[in-house]
Formats: structure tokens, sequence, C-alpha cells
């Protein structure tokens, strides 16, 4: 009877991940329809205009086409991103799921998938996907391992727990979604077939840009495998998770373009002078071990490992997830995808080229970087994975960087951190406290325990935790540099040891 429980409880779980995985792949395809609509909605303003007023404007009909452009290449990263994505689940099972069951209830049994039968291809539940310590000198050394490392707890990835990682990005939130665009995008070498593809008809969906993608993969048809991207098995999402895909974009400027420079300076480089500062000799056969949690795309974490540390970045989001590994995995050279970031809004901008500009990213070839052996990503909750006796005492340094205020419980993460970080190791933060579950309102009345930065220091410190820096750091969080409005953080930045008990 145990047994049989136990078996219903880890379907109905293997069930739900699978939904809500399908979920956010139909949230990436739907991307491009969900742009298109909002062009639709623009050539319709503009055809409502009287006679002199759209005399005054007539250019915007050709940027409502090269808008299109623009939602063309984004999707084009986009559906090459999928493609090389590897569920951890078997996509092709079908449940039909009671929605009224109460996930919460059901435990984390371990969940019998694909995954569990060949670890191979489980980059995403709690197993650190490790990339090669070597610099790259040719494709092969560039291409990554998939290793297990015992740990399986699953991503937060079922509806009702889904991140909102578009909580920092306010401006996005109060612009709301409109575009416009003027100026010609560049396009890159694998970019420019797609252009090839385009028909008469510029209209932009997932499907066309899918069948371009297909026919250009250098004869390998990769879509086979991937039926789980056929628009048949693609589900409706609402527009706040299309709004996700937005934010993820915004996340590869911050984290991987050379335009997110600045903001990675004003955010990653005090971390990373605070690091060297506390580790002068770094050595390469016993590295300094250091854990990242809420990676985001993981570039801090990369970052911190071209710095000699054994690093470990930790994300939950599938949505992050199927980003990072996509960049950190599978980019061949700097540069070689070009994204439109800033065309999902009208609102702020200097010019129509403002807008429409170009990204290229990755600024860095990853594998190239530098990385000190054993630099990994781990999917899955940071408490569920990280609140493990396994864990306990086993990193010379946390850091956390606008990850805190991502909580339901903040008490519990820095317990949490405090269990891990050995004996005279650090913890260095940096971010607000924008707690993200605050005004949470539902049914659920999801848990928030939101405190100010001086009642978290105290807490820091009953759990053993001792100040020996302190500052504020002011920064952007995603921001467009080149847009009228932008919202500066003046984040909390610290280093706290762990005082040795006596
Ligand atoms: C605001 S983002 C910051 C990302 C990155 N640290 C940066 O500075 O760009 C917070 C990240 O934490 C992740 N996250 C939130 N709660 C988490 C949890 N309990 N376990 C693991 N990751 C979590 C989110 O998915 C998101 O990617």
């Amino acid at each position: 009877m145990e047994e049989e429980r136990s078996y219903f409880s880890s379907r109905m779980e293997e069930a739900l991940e699978i939904k809500s995985l399908r979920r956010i792949i139909s949230a990436y395809l739907n991307y491009a329809e969900a742009a298109e609509e909002d062009v639709r909605r623009y050539e319709k303003s503009f055809r409502k205009l009287p006679p002199a007023h759209k005399a005054l404007l007539s250019h915007l009909p050709l940027k409502y086409q090269r808008l299109r452009r623009c939602i063309s290449m984004n999707s084009f990263f986009i559906i090459n991103m999928l493609q090389a994505f590897e569920p951890p689940l078997d996509m092709s099972q079908n449940f039909d799921i009671d929605e009224s069951e109460n996930v919460e209830n059901l435990g984390s049994s371990h969940i019998q998938s694909k995954t569990d039968q060949n670890p191979e291809i489980n980059n995403c539940r709690g197993q650190p996907i490790l990339i090669s310590g070597n610099d790259a000198s040719g494709p092969e050394s560039s291409r990554f391992r998939l290793e297990s490392a015992g740990m399986c707890k699953p991503l937060r990835s079922n509806d009702k727990e889904e991140f909102d990682f578009c909580r920092y990005q306010q401006e996005m939130r109060e612009e709301k979604s409109s575009m416009s665009n003027l100026g010609e995008p560049v396009i890159s070498d694998n970019q420019s077939e797609l252009c090839k593809c385009e028909g008469d008809d510029d209209k932009v969906t997932a499907d066309t840009v899918l069948r371009c993608c297909n026919s250009t993969s250098n004869g390998s048809d990769r879509s086979a495998s991937h039926d789980w991207m056929d628009p048949t098995f693609q589900l409706n999402v609402p527009l706040v998770d299309v709004d996700k895909v937005r934010c993820i974009i915004r996340n590869i400027v911050r984290d991987w373009a050379p335009e997110g420079q600045k903001e990675r300076d004003q955010c990653y480089k005090p971390i990373l002078e605070e690091l060297s500062r506390l580790f002068p000799v770094r050595c390469k056969e016993r590295p300094p071990s250091c854990l990242v949690p809420g990676a985001g795309l993981g570039r801090l974490a990369l970052e911190i490992s071209c710095l000699g540390f054994e690093s470990q970045g930790n994300e939950f989001s599938y949505y992050m997830m199927i980003c990072s590994s996509f960049i950190l995995n599978h980019t061949q050279v700097a540069g070689e995808w070009t994204i439109h970031p800033w065309v999902h809004s009208n609102c702020n901008s200097l010019s129509d080229d403002d807008q429409l500009r170009p990204v290229s990213f990755p600024d860095i070839h990853p594998a190239s970087a530098g990385i000190t052996e054993g630099f990994s990503m781990c999917g899955g909750d940071f408490v569920e994975v990280y609140n493990d006796v396994n864990q306990e005492a086993s990193w010379d340094v946390v850091v956390t960087c606008f990850f805190l205020d991502t909580a339901h419980n903040i008490v519990e993460y820095i317990e949490i951190i405090s269990k891990i970080v050995r004996d005279g190791g650090v913890w260095i933060n940096l971010g607000p406290l924008l707690y993200h579950f605050a005004d949470t309102y539902g049914p659920d009345d999801d848990m928030s325990v939101e405190i100010s930065l001086e009642d978290l220091k105290n807490i820091a410190l009953h759990y053993g935790f001792e100040l020996e820096m302190e500052k504020i750091v002011e920064t952007t969080y995603t921001a467009n540099p080149r847009s009228m409005m932008r919202n500066h953080y003046f984040a909390a930045f610290w280093t706290m040891r762990k005082k040795p008990k006596s």
C-alpha cells in the first residue's frame, strides 16, 4: 500500500514536471507569435491615424517590417537553443493530470524518468553539469561532459512555484510590451541563413523559424528527436510566461553581451576583487571551492572559476538552465549569436535605432575562458539540494548575488549558508532586498518573510558569521543602457566570515 502510494506520488510529480517543462518550452516557442501579435497591434493603431498624421509617420510601416526581422532573429536563436536542449524527462509521455492534486503533499520521492535510465542526458535535475577545465584547443575539447554527482532534486518547474525572475526588471514591467524600430539589423554568419528562409509572408511564427532551422542545421536533422518542439505539442501559455522569455533575453545581455559589461563591472567585479583579496593564493592542485546559489545564466560562476576557484553555480529555473547550458556548452565562437533585446518596448527610446540595435553574444568563448577544473552548474532548489548533511562545511566561499531576496524564508537561506560554509570560510553577498514573494496574494498564500538589512545581519551573527566588510553598491539589473528609464539599486555588499567554533 505504502509502495503504491509512493509510486503514484512519484508518477504524479514526474507528470507535473513534464507538464511544466512543456509549458516553459511552449513559452519559448510562443515568443515569436506573441511578438508578432504586438506588431499587429501597432499596425492597427497606425491604420487608425488620420491621413495627415499618417503622412508625418510614413516610415512606421517599414519599421514594423524591420521589427519582424528582429523578432525572427531572436526566435532563430531561441529555436537553436531549444534544439540543443536534452530534456531530463521523457517528454513524449502523456499524462492526464488532475489539477486539483496538491503538489506540496507529494513529497520529493525519487522519480523514475529517462534521466535515471541515462545519466548522460541529465543536465537539469540537481546533477552538476561539469564543463571541462582545459582551455579549448579545438572543437572536441570545447565539448562538455555531463557527470552525475549523486544529487538529484527536482527543479522548481511546476506552475505554482516557477520563480519570477522578472521582478528586478521593473522597467520592463512598467513599459509593458511595445515595439518599434528603424535601422537594419546586423546578422551573424549562422543567422544569415534565416534570411534565405523568409518568404513573401513576413509574419513571424515559431513554425517558420523552426522549419528554417531544420533546413540549415548542417544536414543533421536534430528535430527528429525533438518531437516535443512540434507545434501539436505546444501549450497555449499565458503572456506572463512569454514575458519570462523576454526577461531571459535581457539576462543574456547582463551576463554574456559586451553591452552588459558595465553592469557586470558594477555587480560581479566587486565580488571578484573581494575573492582575490581574500584568497590571494589559489593553488591549482587544491583550488578553494565556491558555491553561487541562484546563478542565473552562469557568468559570475564562470568568472569565479576563471579566477582559480572550483566553482559551482546552482539554479532552479528551467528557463535559465536551458539558456545557460546552451551558452556554456554549445558556443563555438565568441559573438556567435545576434539578438535584438530591446525590441519589446516602444517606451523610453531615444531613437528607433537605439531600440532596434543588435547585440551580439557571447562576448567570450566560455570553453576558452580559462576555467578551473570542476566548474559545474547544478540544477535544483538551493534549499532542497544544499540542506543536506553531505554539504555541511564543504564550501570555502558562498557567493550570493541578487539572490537572498528570492527566499520564501530568508532565515532558512542564512541557516543553510552557515551550515555549508566551513569554519573560517566566507560568505560574500551583493544585492537588494526586493523580496520576491512580498506581494504574492494568492489562494495558496505563499510564505514570505521580509526583514530589514539590520535584522538580516543580526540573524547572520546568530548563525556564527562575523561582518568583515560592508558597503553599498549602486547598480542596475538587466537595464537597457540607452533607455530613458533605468532603475538603480543601492545594493548591500558584504563579506562575512564564519567564526570557528571555540
Ligand atoms: C535575480 S536572479 C540573479 C541571477 C544572478 N545571480 C545575477 O546576478 O544575474 C535570481 C536567480 O535565482 C534563481 N533562484 C531563485 N530561487 C532559487 C532557489 N531556491 N534555488 C535556486 N535558484 C533560485 C532564479 O531562478 C534566478 O535565476
